[in-house]
């Protein structure tokens, strides 16, 4: 089965507008010979737009950190789809372990929004993963499984077909713990069969499932080598040009 290696860069709450149009450019001209990789930037909001003429006809795509469900109104603070859809974003990331622990994110939450991306045309990357006391108590399959199940409810397969899953291991994200290539590929597969549960093959074998958590150049080329790692969100290593492209062109 041939999918396209998908490689992310989740920003953060990183940059200024001026540097994220720098890190940007960087971006474009160090990714230029990526061949078939697809790449993405996914920067704070507020540089979205910017990053947008800066990334042009470059072929590197853009997202958002998380969007809010509802069409319109009184949601202080929050960010809708069309208004993403119109500053040229393709995708948008969705319950990400930041917005899980900190930010209130549920699995409810996480399929509102994954439903409303996908009605207002953008491709959801679903981050699920769990954390290292439920990795050291036996549960990560417990956990992974309810965040699929809770992220696809009532989520038809052409729909289903347009997302994009992150697993992020919470004990591997900014901690410089990296998931063994072993332990990446072996909940890839989980994760792919309970997509075949939920769907059927032909979509499990569809779905490009990237891995995040300190994915470097140093460990990148060893995690993509697996079967069932099609990619990566990248957060610290996605802020520098160079260290980008050592993720997306890993040597
Ligand atoms: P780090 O690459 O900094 O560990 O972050 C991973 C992540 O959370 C991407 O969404």
């Amino acid at each position: 089965m041939s999918r396209k290696i998908f490689i992310a860069g989740n920003w953060k709450m990183n940059t200024t507008l001026e540097e994220a149009v720098d890190l940007a450019k960087s971006v474009v001209q160090e990714c230029k010979n990526r061949g078939d990789v697809e790449v993405a930037v996914c920067p704070p909001y507020v540089s979205l737009s910017a990053v947008a003429q800066v990334i042009k006809g470059s072929g590197v795509k853009l997202g958002a950190q998380d969007v809010h469900w509802e069409v319109s109104g009184a949601f202080t603070g929050k960010v809708s789809v069309a208004m993403l859809k119109s500053v040229g974003c393709e995708y948008v990331i969705i319950g990400h372990s930041e917005q899980r622990q900190y930010f209130g994110e549920t699995d409810e939450t996480v399929n509102k929004k994954v439903k409303a991306a996908l009605a207002g045309g953008l491709k959801p990357i679903i981050c699920v993963g769990e954390l290292l006391s439920e990795r050291e108590n036996g549960f990560t399959e417990k956990v992974v499984e309810k965040q699929i199940v809770g992220a696809y409810k009532d989520l038809s397969k052409e729909d289903a077909l347009k997302t994009v899953i992150a697993y992020e291991p919470v004990w591997a994200i900014g901690t410089g713990k990296t998931a063994t290539p072993e332990q990446a590929e072996e909940v890839h597969l989980f994760i792919r069969k309970e997509l075949e549960k939920l769907y059927d093959s032909d979509l499990s074998s569809k779905i490009i499932i990237q891995y995040g958590g300190s994915m470097n150049p140093k460990n990148a080329k060893e995690l993509l080598a697996k079967e069932n790692v099609d990619g990566g969100l990248i957060g610290g290593a996605s802020l520098k040009g160079d260290q980008f492209k050592g993720v997306v062109i890993p040597q």
